[in-house]
């Protein structure tokens, strides 16, 4: 029988550290819901005393998820400790995760501190963990770089205080797999308590080896691997989740490892995290890269075509990616929507649905053919009503090449109708413009992206925004066969996100790459109600 392998996922600590991977605490929440759907063991869920918006996601998400353990890093000091108890004590398995330096480069020149010092440190934190909490874990940070020896005192010192989980990371990637191997070995040999805990991996991808090496102590005995969807993490990243369970299931002849990870999520879970994060997922990217499962050149689809076990070592399907066995159009009802929904993995509430499905009929009277890209990026894009704050009645653009770009724009918020007019250099500037002025908010675009859903001429157009002001980045999403409407369907979503903070601070200290239209309102506001 297969051995079982405990899935620790850390996208939304490790991940989350990342640039350009930060969430906001409804995001968090919502991504740790989906790791609880994917049926991960171990969530950490953040760092809670790094910041307080860290401590209150940890929070949440200790209160928001059952099955899962729900873990929050401490470093080996009593305040962090406080902290992560603090933020984890509500959920059903709670966790402390501690964490100390061993390698003599990190005690040296980072912590200034002696083994034996160290040694002591650790003993003292991982013992007041366990007067608080069952389930505690404790890393040694660089462990690929500390000496054999002592890291096995320091190991033994750990169990002995209390620790379950022991998690020995190449913190920089650094190591082989044969000498991660090793190391796991030499641990197993050398601490006579090693019994008494999981051994947990933890490799960054510095090198490209972050899965080898993961899976080389997995076969030395380690029986946690952590991990985060899609390898985002630190620098390179960590050991991407979707790899490493792919892995132990299309290759048990040689790796006999199971896990809880219910694989037909893993496509679901790698887009909301795309999606969340604005962050696209290279279409190379193994298992869930837009090109994992396409088969372009010729001999390849031939050999397909004859037996797909020549060009496929596993299938679409088992990581959720569903073939098209139900094509939708402008005649498809709401019943054959739903089950669409259902096929592509999303369980919406009924108001949603119901919201989707007039978005999905205003698309097919706009193009013809609606495919599973299509339903995908639509539902991506469509914000919860309670988010929608602002949201788009009309909009008239004029654009040429020896003119200035004109938008007048008419936006709803509360039963009102707003309009205004700005002018820009292109299309899309003077949108926003208009969309600023009538939400009478600065706000800066910092990053702004579109792509074609599909390849054909009527494609839907996604947009992806990120704006921003004084108190914070926000990312929207917008879908349309109109790229000018995808574009400020797009700003609206990110808008909505930030108005919905209560962002009170209106002009004061206003950015100079900041859209200004104080200098320029050619037009006149106009709050025409009801119109
Ligand atoms: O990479 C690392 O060593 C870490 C530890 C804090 C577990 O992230
Ligand atoms: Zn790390």
């Amino acid at each position: 029988m297969a051995d079982r392998v405990y899935i620790f996922d850390t996208t939304l600590r490790d991940g989350e550290q990342a640039p350009g991977y930060s969430m906001n605490l409804q995001e968090k929440i919502q991504m740790a819901r989906m790791l609880e759907t994917l049926g991960v063991d171990i969530i950490e869920a953040g760092f809670a005393i790094s910041s307080p918006g860290d401590f209150e996601s940890v929070q949440a998400i200790a209160r928001a998820v059952e099955r899962p353990v729900v873990a929050s890093l401490a470093r080996a000091l009593k305040k962090d400790i406080d902290a992560a108890w603090a933020a984890v004590k509500e959920a059903r398995h709670p966790r402390i995760h501690v964490f100390l330096a061993t390698s003599d480069l990190h005690l040296e020149y980072k912590l200034k501190l002696t083994r034996e010092e160290a040694l002591e440190r650790v003993k003292e934190n991982v013992s007041y963990a366990r007067s608080l909490c069952g389930d505690i874990e404790f890393s040694l940070e660089d462990a690929t770089r500390t000496d054999l020896d002592y890291m096995c005192q320091v190991v033994e010192a750990a169990i002995a205080c209390g620790a379950t989980t022991i998690n020995l990371p190449d913190t920089v990637g650094y190591s082989t797999p044969d000498e991660i191997r090793g190391m796991v070995t030499y641990v197993k040999e050398h601490v006579p308590n090693i019994d008494q805990a999981v051994i947990s991996m933890h490799c960054h991808n510095d090198l490209g080896l972050a899965v080898a090496n993961t899976v080389a102590g997995v076969s030395a005995g380690a029986r946690q691997v952590e991990c985060t969807l899609c390898g985002i993490g630190e620098r390179a990243g960590n050991a991407a989740m979707e790899e490493v369970v792919m892995l132990f299931k299309t290759r048990q002849d040689a790796l006999p490892f199971e896990t809880g990870i219910e694989t037909r999520e893993i496509t679901k879970a790698a887009r909301m995290l795309s999606t969340t994060t604005g962050v696209k997922i290279n279409p190379s990217k193994a298992i869930v890269g837009a090109n994992a499962f396409a088969h372009e050149s010729g001999i390849h689809q031939h050999g397909m075509m004859a037996n797909s076990r020549t060009y496929e070592i596993m299938t679409p399907e088992s990581v959720g990616l569903g073939q098209t066995s139900l094509v939708l159009g402008k005649h498809s009802g709401q019943h054959a929507f739903s089950k669409k929904l259902v096929e592509l993995g999303y369980k919406l509430p009924k108001e949603e649905e119901d919201r989707l499905f007039a978005e999905f009929k205003k698309t097919c009277d706009r193009k013809k053919n609606i495919s599973d890209r299509d339903i995908v990026a639509l539902v991506e894009s469509t914000e919860s009503a309670e988010d929608q704050i602002w949201s788009l009645e009309s909009f008239v653009v004029n654009s040429g090449n020896h003119m200035d770009s004109t938008a007048c724009i008419a936006l709803r918020k509360g039963g009102k109708v707003y309009k205004d007019v700005a002018i820009g250099t292109g299309p899309v500037y003077a949108s926003l413009r208009a969309v600023e002025k009538i939400i009478k908010h600065p706000f800066s675009l910092d990053d702004y992206f579109i792509q074609a859903v599909t390849e054909d001429r009527d494609a839907l157009g996604e947009v992806q925004v990120r704006v921003s002001d004084q108190s914070g980045t926000y990312r929207g999403r917008g879908v349309s066969t109109d790229i000018i409407e995808a574009s400020i369907l797009s700003t609206l979503a990110a808008v909505n996100k930030m108005l919905s903070e209560k962002v009170s601070s209106l002009s004061q200290g206003q950015s100079a790459n900041q859209m200004s239209f104080e200098n320029d309102m050619l037009y006149e506001h106009t709050d025409k109600s009801g119109e």
